[in-house]
């Protein structure tokens, strides 16, 4: 539990976006280990850092965010997440980057930075559509990929400080983009301001953000951990924008990561909201994001899924099959800490990513093997912690399937396939 040798959380004394002082605790998931922190087989027996995981409301302007802030440096220093693990995400992000080209008509003149950039994917899709493109990546290992790869990446985290470093050496920007990072950021004031400051006229601030509307109809708790300090709808992002002079004008739902939203926004205040924009902000009404009941009631569909999901695993071990974890996404971890899902369970995991093999999941010590593993040596039942790319995996895996393979998916509900 706590080590005296890992800094401390902050607990959060005000809301993020109005910073109102009421705010409202109502899921307690922790306390949790930070779930990148994939452990050598010589560090199982020392102290794992644990912080609290609890999530609150802000009934002023309706935020959802964590109760604690790890420091960053703690969690994005090094990184085990890269974007190159998965087929879906480069292209998506190539997606992007042409959607974002397209509708701001960037050029070969046109300056794109990515904030967050990982492994470089998405700056490399704007090089392929002759923009010039340039990373923001504060993890020094992912940074280096980017830069083999043929990346410029500023390794650093970004802020108001960076801002002024890049528009110095490399002038205004067309577009900034932050693909699942505006969730990460605590002092979302100095990182606002950094984007003012870059943006040159015209320019536009493009953000994905996993959308508050799909986890909770679809219970995604899982995708509540230490990284992901806010939880956005359309109604909060629009008011931390018009403190900054700034406008939401146009948002587009994407199913990427279980439900995300992509919002655009502009550096200059009144820009008219697109039709999308208000049937966001109706749609949010109409399921109560405004109401900490709706909170609470989704606290009781969490307990339920591990209540259901826990006896399920112990049935099947009783019956002596075995059971493997389909990835070991940060997310897969959140669930294995909630519902105490140890080796006793769950008797391996396999991923993609090099950083993860052969480490131990966080808190729950899970075995991580290759990818390959799965093939050579398949469970009788795999636990899909991956499941934002179910559609992806259950592709790939038809062979296990029709050998008479499982998958079980813990989100929305615990459920078998085939
Ligand atoms: P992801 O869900 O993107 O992120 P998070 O860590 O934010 O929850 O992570 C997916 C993980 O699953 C990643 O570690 C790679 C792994 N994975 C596989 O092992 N096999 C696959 O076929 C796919 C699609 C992903
Ligand atoms: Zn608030």
């Amino acid at each position: 539990m706590p080590a005296a040798k890992f800094p401390d959380a902050m607990k959060l004394d005000s809301c993020r976006v109005c910073r109102g002082k009421n705010l409202e605790t109502f899921l307690v998931l922790g306390p949790q280990p930070l779930s990148n922190n994939f452990l050598k087989k010589e560090q199982l027996g020392g102290p794992e850092p644990f912080y609290p995981l609890d999530v609150c409301f802000c009934p002023a302007c309706h935020m959802v965010q964590l109760t604690h802030v790890v420091p960053p440096e703690v969690m994005f220093s090094e990184y085990a997440y890269i974007t190159s693990s998965s087929r879906t995400m480069p292209i998506h992000l190539a997606e992007l980057a042409g959607d974002v080209t397209r509708r701001f008509g960037l050029d070969g003149k046109s300056l794109a930075v990515d904030i967050g950039s990982n492994d470089g994917s998405m700056v490399l899709g704007f090089q392929k559509l002759g923009v010039r493109g340039l990373g923001i990546e504060p993890a020094s290992n992912v940074a280096a990929i980017a830069r083999q790869r043929g990346v410029e990446t500023v390794n650093d985290f970004w802020c108001e400080r960076t801002a002024r470093q890049v528009r110095k050496e490399k002038g205004p920007a067309g577009a900034i983009l932050g693909t699942n990072v505006f969730a990460h950021c605590h002092d979302l004031d100095d990182f606002l301001r950094g984007v003012k400051h870059l943006l040159g006229p015209g320019g536009a601030f493009v953000i994905e953000v996993p959308y508050l509307v799909d986890l909770l109809q679809h219970t995604e708790f899982d995708t509540i951990y230490h990284e992901h300090l806010s939880y956005f709808a359309v109604g909060p992002l629009q008011a931390l924008f018009r403190r900054f002079d700034m406008s939401l004008v146009d948002v587009k739902r994407d199913p990427i990561h279980g439900g995300s939203i992509r919002v655009f926004a502009r550096p200059e205040p009144n820009l008219p909201p697109s039709e999308e924009v208000q049937r966001l902000l109706r749609l949010e009404k109409e399921n109560r994001l405004d109401s900490i009941e709706t909170y609470r009631r989704f606290a009781r569909d969490v307990a339920s899924i591990r209540d259901r999901l826990v006896p399920l695993l112990r049935d099947l071990k009783k019956q002596g099959k075995v059971i493997s974890g389909y990835g070991a996404p940060a997310k897969g971890n959140t669930l294995l800490n909630y519902c105490k899902i140890g080796t006793d369970l769950l008797d391996f995991a396999t991923d993609t990513t090099p950083f993860k093999q052969n480490h131990y999941t966080p808190g729950m010590h899970i075995p991580v093997h290759p990818d390959t593993r799965f093939k050579e040596n398949p469970p009788d039942y795999s636990l899909l912690l991956a499941w934002n790319f179910a559609e992806e995996i259950l592709k790939k895996e038809k062979a296990y399937m029709e050998r008479g393979g499982k998958f079980i998916v813990p989100v929305p509900h615990p459920k078998i396939i085939p």
